[in-house]
């Protein structure tokens, strides 16, 4: 049996404020959720819509290092970015607030001390890399040395960039401390950890049995985890930037930024609705839906709900829509790349044109699968379908009108059966949206609305009104009629899509929307610069009364929500052509970075890395044996990943030689190869083969490995020297 509930509360992952949003952003998580709250709404739903910035976390502090200002700073300035760009984009929360906020850290700190108190953590001393230089505990992040599996400098305690190995910073080779520079040390620090094993059980029943209905990939990560078998996270960490932890013995710690941050969602409620908060996270007939990436599920589904069952007076997620990734032509978006399309840019770039990025980063969401946006396919998708399904028929049914009949809605004089027929159609569509945005499959929800679009084409074609328009005005005004009608469903179906079109549609059809209202006024005692002012939230509300004719979503699909004789304004365009010089420019920006990239990374190839050995004499130069061969037999040694055993053809004799290339050649590859060797170095067993010699390799910074072969075949034994 589907749960009743009252209202919803809408969470959006609050994004780190280190960096302006981009369209990856957009597509996984603030679209949909946008479009799941306006739909909401319209169904005359009491709904909350939370967001804000999350200002805490390491590569925060390490930007702020780098740019030389401190951490404030930087928050300050993309926390500014980011909330202008959503409501330049229609996303409007009822507040975007900041975990740097004093109800958040007071919060934070409460909601740590209450499980502290009641024993709900295990405190854990270990072992961590420490600068002696700057007197510091490093995150991971801020431990630098060469990657052990491809051989690049500069690569991070937890990750290398070069080639993209999750790392622990006990891998690294050489690590260093990215601080100072200088040599590190380990030292025993105390962290408080909050037990995910005795969590397990109840996750397993919660998530695994009682939510099957969750999308695959959400559920399938939340059973890998799960199957795995949970560890204590650790919730504090040595820093100085962040929620301090409230116990004594504590300085130089904070709460581990995947702590503080999903209580940012509570804390920005109570800084909204400091009377009513407990309504949204407590009562068991609120939903809580959470929208996020999938790289946040493990978070959202595991940790976030064992810390509010931890604490046993909240309410859980009821679902987790999370989506996957948008690529951008074809390559993973990348920030420091600059490989990416920014709101911010995107809104300076293309005004009046925020729903043509809201439409096609809905119709190409990467809800089960990643996707790619591109330039073209942006266009295509303006202009064959916006401006010739969406806009045309709404334009052609307006114009007509204008022309024939002054702009007021003509009276079904002479209706026929397609008329009804066409209008019976709506209904169903209507029902599957409803289905799937239910179902959070907001694709196909905008297909369903693009069908109706579709359907009034048809209809306008098939009957042909400009034509009938020389013979029988009374079959001319039911046509236009009809199609009004359907300018009418359009107006209310793509309101949680495209709210700027649908309000510009609205006001051509001179009507309003019922709409429930937003929170965004707050309440009393909500004192905060992210909160509108109750002026502003009033006058922000969707539902904000018309005067005269207001449509409602019970309206879509019903045989004539505009009467006869009412008057519409002048018909203005809803999309306008994107010409192909608009798109080619941004192609081209993107061009260039692939290419500059390209150049980065052949140079680096070419580059030697390796500084000089030390000196040697001819002497130790003549005492090696460096000759010719070639490789007669190929095979790999069992139970390694890494060994060929070679049987190679030294000029000499025969002999086998043990080479750890397999990773990189094939033995099929290698018979035939002509190679030198190092014919005298001392025998050694490697896996119980005795290995006579070794091949000579060259070592490229891409850290792979390639054979020194003579550029013309020369007789084997030939001695090189
Ligand atoms: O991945 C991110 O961008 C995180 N800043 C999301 C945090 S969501 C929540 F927990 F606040
Ligand atoms: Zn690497």
């Amino acid at each position: 049996m589907t749960k009743k509930f009252n209202r919803t509360l809408v969470t959006c992952a609050l994004p780190y404020a280190n960096g302006p949003v981009h369209i990856g952003h957009l597509a996984g998580v603030y679209v949909p959720a946008d479009i799941y709250v306006r739909y909401l709404r319209m169904r005359g739903e009491d709904v909350l819509y939370v967001c804000g910035s999350d200002e805490h976390g390491v590569p925060i502090t390490i930007k702020a290092q780098k740019e030389g200002c401190t951490p404030q700073d930087i928050v300050d300035r993309y926390h500014k970015i980011i909330k202008d760009s959503f409501t330049g984009l229609g996303i409007n929360f009822d507040i975007y607030s900041r975990t740097s906020s004093k109800t958040h850290h007071k919060n934070a700190a409460d909601y740590f001390r209450k499980l502290y108190d009641e024993g709900k953590f295990i405190e854990k001393v270990s072992e961590q890399y420490y600068d002696e230089e700057t007197k510091t505990f490093l995150a991971d992040r801020y431990i630098t040395g060469t990657c052990p599996r491809c051989g690049a400098d500069g690569a991070y305690g937890d990750q290398c960039e070069k080639c993209g190995a999750t790392l622990s910073p006990d891998e690294l080779i050489n690590p260093k401390s990215a601080l100072s520079g200088g040599e590190l040390v380990k030292k025993e620090t105390k962290h408080w950890y909050l037990p995910l094993d005795q969590y397990e059980k109840w996750l397993s029943e919660w998530i695994l049995d009682g939510h099957k209905e969750w999308r695959s990939n959400v559920y399938g990560q939340c059973k890998s985890w799960i199957d795995g078998g949970l560890q204590p996270r650790a919730v504090s960490r040595d820093l100085n930037w962040g929620v301090p932890v409230p116990v004594e013995g504590s300085d130089g710690k904070v709460l581990y930024v995947w702590f503080d941050a999903p209580i940012g969602y509570i804390s920005n409620t109570q800084e909204l609705l400091p009377q009513s908060w407990e309504k949204w996270w407590k009562s068991e007939d609120t939903k809580l839906v959470h929208f996020i990436g999938k790289d946040n599920i493990v978070f959202h589904c595991i940790v976030f709900p064992s810390m509010l069952k931890a604490d046993g007076s909240y309410i859980l997620p009821d679902n987790v829509p999370a989506n996957e990734f948008l690529n951008l032509e074809g390559d993973k978006i990348s920030t420091s790349r600059g490989w990416a399309v920014w709101l911010h840019e995107y809104l300076e770039q293309f005004p009046g044109q925020e729903d043509v990025l809201r439409y096609v980063l809905t119709a190409n969401a990467p809800e089960t699968k990643d996707n790619d946006f591109s330039w073209k396919d942006f266009q295509a998708r303006n202009n064959s379908e916006l401006v010739a399904i969406l806009g045309n028929f709404v334009n052609r049914a307006v114009v007509l009108t204008h022309k024939y009949f002054e702009g007021k809605v003509p009276a079904d004089l002479k209706p026929e059966a397609v008329d009804a027929e066409t209008l019976a159609q709506i209904k169903p569509l209507r029902e599957a949206m409803e289905k799937y945005l239910e179902g959070y499959k907001f694709r196909e929800a905008l297909k369903e609305a693009m069908n109706i679009a579709r359907l009034g084409n048809k209809y306008l074609t098939d009957t042909e009104p400009w034509k009938v328009a020389k013979t029988d005005m009374d079959r001319t005004a039911s046509i236009l009629n009809v199609s009004l009608q359907i300018c009418a469903s359009l107006a209310i179906a793509f309101e949680p899509f495209l709210p700027f079109s649908a309000e510009k549609l609205r006001s051509i059809l001179n009507v309003g929307i019922v709409a429930g209202a937003d929170h965004r006024a707050g309440e009393e005692g909500a004192v905060s610069e992210n909160i509108y002012t109750a002026a502003e939230g009033a006058a922000l509300h969707t539902g904000v009364a018309y005067e005269g004719l207001s449509l409602s979503w019970e309206d879509l699909g019903n045989a004539s929500p505009l009467p006869a004789g009412h008057q519409l304004n002048q018909a203005t365009l809803l999309f306008g052509k994107i010409e192909d010089e608009v798109v080619d420019a941004q192609i081209a920006r993107l061009e260039a970075i692939r290419a500059e990239r390209e150049a980065a990374a052949k140079a680096a190839e070419a580059a030697v890395v390796t500084p000089q050995k030390e000196e040697c004499t001819f002497d130790d130069f003549g005492k090696m044996d460096i000759r010719t061969a070639t490789v007669l037999e190929a095979e790999r040694v069992p139970k390694t990943d890494k060994l060929l055993k070679l049987t190679i053809d030294t000029g000499i004799d025969k002999r086998v030689i043990v080479s750890g290339i397999a990773e990189q050649y094939s033995p099929e590859e290698m018979v035939g190869k002509q190679i030198c060797i190092l014919a005298n170095l001392a025998p050694r067993k490697i896996r119980g083969i005795e290995s006579k010699g070794m091949i000579l390799m060259a070592r490229q910074n891409d850290g792979k490995m390639r054979f020194i072969t003579p550029q013309e075949t020369l007789c084997n034994g030939a001695e090189i020297g």
